[in-house]
């Protein structure tokens, strides 16, 4: 990881992340998380004042040290564990069938091989746990895809890889995941082609 991904880009992630609008959305994915929870992509740790009661212990994978020191406020003011366990979610440090549950947001936009770290949701959540996510992808609408495919290449540069054209529930089956519960919706406020959301939750058989 560079310089800008390292130092620059978590801040940046934090300010666009941390946006009041968002915190709704972290609100409802979190709700029904429960016991030992997986996060990939933790960021700077917005979604720490909304895990639930409970929410055992959390073990965030993120590769960005400065992301992590950004959480410090949130992670002083939680009641729940929260240790930084991992790097990387698509090669996950832990045995099969460790976790409750696991918690994705706005990740799998970035990780550059979502279908390896859905493997790895998969190999280590129980038989029966669940990952809820919320995260972007591509637009219902073949316009708002149109400038989806157009500035794909401007925000994969300024965003760390981000994409905005992958798929979330096509890639959740694909990976073995039932998806129980999704909804789709633009974010009000944005541009069409940076706020095409899906918000849910999906069960590893
Ligand atoms: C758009 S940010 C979302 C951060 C956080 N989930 C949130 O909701 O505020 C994407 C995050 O994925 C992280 N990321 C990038 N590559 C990753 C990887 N291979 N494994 C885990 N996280 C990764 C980035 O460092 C960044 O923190």
């Amino acid at each position: 990881m560079g310089v800008y991904g390292e130092r620059v880009l978590p801040h940046i992630v934090d300010l666009t992340c941390g946006m009041a609008s968002n915190a709704r959305h972290r609100q409802r994915v979190c709700a029904g998380l429960t016991g030992e929870v997986v996060e990939i992509g933790f960021g700077s740790g917005h979604n720490v004042p909304h895990y639930p009661a409970a929410v055992t212990s959390v073990d965030a994978i993120e590769p960005a040290g400065t992301g992590w020191r950004l959480a410090g406020k949130r992670l002083a003011a939680s009641p729940v564990r929260v240790r930084r366990a991992g790097l990387d979610g698509q090669v996950l440090p832990f045995a099969d069938d460790s976790f409750d549950s696991a918690l994705s947001t706005w990740t799998l936009c970035t990780i550059p091989d979502p279908a390896a770290a859905l493997r790895e949701l998969r190999r280590v959540l129980r038989p029966g746990g669940q990952l809820h996510f919320v995260e972007h992808g591509l637009a219902p609408d073949a316009d708002v895809q149109r400038w989806q495919h157009r500035f794909e290449p401007v925000q994969k540069r300024l965003f760390g890889g981000c994409h905005l054209t992958r798929e979330v529930l096509p890639m959740l089956r694909a990976a073995g995941f039932d998806v129980v519960e999704s909804e789709a919706f633009y974010e009000p406020k944005a541009p069409r082609f940076l706020a095409a959301e899906t918000i849910g939750v999906a069960v590893s058989p």
